[in-house]
């Protein structure tokens, strides 16, 4: 597209544009978008499959210096240009040069994780059909297993679950009442906060409580290794949602007067408890029942079941259980899903219907081979990991993390440190310059440094 018609594409599209209308929904819908499946599903696996505590450690370690300072940076990219990631780039950038790319292989992993991510939504699902019709429910945990091997081995469920939550998080976008599903989720949420404090209590009741909590909260030096680094890091990428333009859109529709550093700092906090007490739901009821804790992304799918059969009413928190997972799922899927939508509407003047449209088209492949990669095309296993596990890897692991290197290199070295600071403080009025400068530094020298010690190391590029 020319410059002159990309131009006049994102100055229609700009007269039409939303936003998040008060300080209470900027906070849900971010906070929508960082809490997800990430929490319930990935963090409790990751944790038990390499080793606990230590991976704890460096997870929140990577949140703290690497996850907290790119929110930021990217949600004051988004507010100060008010456009989709590759507009705001190309609008905040010095001439030419061509940091929007930044936006395009975000637009990439926002694909790469709704194909993996939707099939992940299409077990919890099924799985809350399967609660409501009064099934899974068993103290046995070989019951437990065969239920959950039973789902992703049979291609057509995986299929048909996958399109029932892709159509019906285009429907949700298509209806345009992204208003509707944020006052259901501002309501829900909380609830799902409730039902984790619920669970954690019975769970750490549990005779397997002591073995838990000391695999969460002491680490073993030992077990830590560059891969798990890695790991750890890619975790903190995908928990708050950054490295890949999601928070710049959603800093696009931030209201002028929310204070960027406070909401980010809150986002992270309500983000990592809701992490913490999913770990001490499910890991008492791990070493209670024999499970192991290396399972990986069976884990919640076979425990929880478990856990509930012991508990009176267990089949109705069962069926409540997964279908709060499924909303606090559905929030980050709309906001993975922004990014394209986003995109297409704003850059190339799709209307938002055709541009969701689009998004779905374009993700029924790369969805298809993820779904199907524990049945049909569970032998195509190139380097040893399934479609679904390569998704997974590429997205959080290397495009995520790049995208974080290339951000705060953007940041720290294109858009300036004035600019920057001005977003930040709302143009002066909140008198937080200092904590500008020392971010500033941050993403200038340590933040890309580290992600590329990180990212190398990792990947085994500094073995042998
Ligand atoms: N943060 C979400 C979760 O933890 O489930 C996942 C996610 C949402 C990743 C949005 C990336 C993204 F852009």
């Amino acid at each position: 597209m020319s410059k002159q018609g990309s131009h006049h594409a994102t100055s229609a599209a700009a007269g039409t544009r939303g936003g998040f209308s008060s300080g209470l929904g900027v906070l849900a819908a971010t906070l929508g978008s960082a809490v997800g499946l990430g929490n319930i599903w990935k963090f409790p696996s990751l944790t038990g499959a390499n080793g606990g505590a230590g991976f704890l450690l460096i997870y929140l370690l990577s949140t703290l210096l690497i996850g907290l300072p790119l929110m930021i940076a990217e949600i004051a990219i988004g507010r100060q240009a008010r456009a989709n990631p590759i507009s705001a780039l190309r609008q905040l950038a010095p001439r030419g040069a061509p940091w929007w790319l930044i936006g395009a292989a975000g637009m990439a992993a926002a694909f790469l994780i709704l194909s993996f991510y939707s099939e992940v939504v299409a077990w919890v699902f099924a799985y809350v059909a399967k609660a409501v019709a009064g099934r899974l429910l068993s103290s046995d945990p070989v019951q437990t297993q065969a239920s959950f091997d039973a789902l992703v081995r049979d291609p057509v469920q995986s299929l048909v679950w996958q399109w029932v939550v892709l159509g019906l998080i285009g429907g949700i976008l298509l209806l345009g009442v992204t208003k509707g599903i944020e006052a259901v989720t501002k309501r829900l949420m909380p609830l799902l906060f409730l039902l984790l404090v619920l669970l954690c209590g019975y769970s750490l009741t549990l005779p397997g409580r002591a073995e838990a909590l000391s695999f969460l909260f002491a680490p073993e030096w030992h077990r830590i290794t560059p891969a798990v680094v890695l790991t750890a890091m890619g975790l903190a990428f995908f928990k708050l949602s950054i490295g890949m333009g999601t928070m710049m859109t959603y800093g696009s529709y931030f209201t002028p007067g929310q204070n960027i550093p406070a909401t980010a700092v809150r986002v992270m906090l309500a983000d990592l408890s809701v992490s913490l007490l999913a770990g001490m739901a499910i890991f008492p009821a791990v070493f209670s029942f024999g499970f192991a804790p290396s399972a990986g992304p069976s884990l919640v799918f076979i425990t929880i079941p478990a856990v509930f059969a012991q508990m009176p009413g267990g089949q109705v928190l069962l069926a409540a259980f997964f279908i709060l997972t499924a909303i606090a799922a559905t929030g980050a899927m709309l906001s993975i899903m922004e990014v394209p939508v986003a995109i297409l509407h704003e850059r190339w003047g799709l209307t938002r219907p055709r541009a969701t449209l689009l998004t779905l088209f374009v993700l029924m492949l790369p969805g298809a081979g993820c779904a199907l990669s524990q049945s049909t095309l569970a032998h195509v296993r190139p380097g040893g990991r399934t479609l679904f596990d390569w998704a997974d890897f590429v997205s959080s692991n290397l495009l995520m993390p790049a995208g974080g290197i290339a951000i705060a290199l953007f940041v720290g070295w294109a858009w300036g440190e004035r600019a920057f600071a001005a977003q930040l403080s709302n143009q002066g009025t909140l008198g937080n310059q200092g904590l500008a400068r020392v971010l500033c530094l941050l993403l200038r020298w340590v933040t890309p440094v580290l992600i590329l010690l990180v990212m190398l190391t990792g990947l085994g590029v500094f073995a042998g």
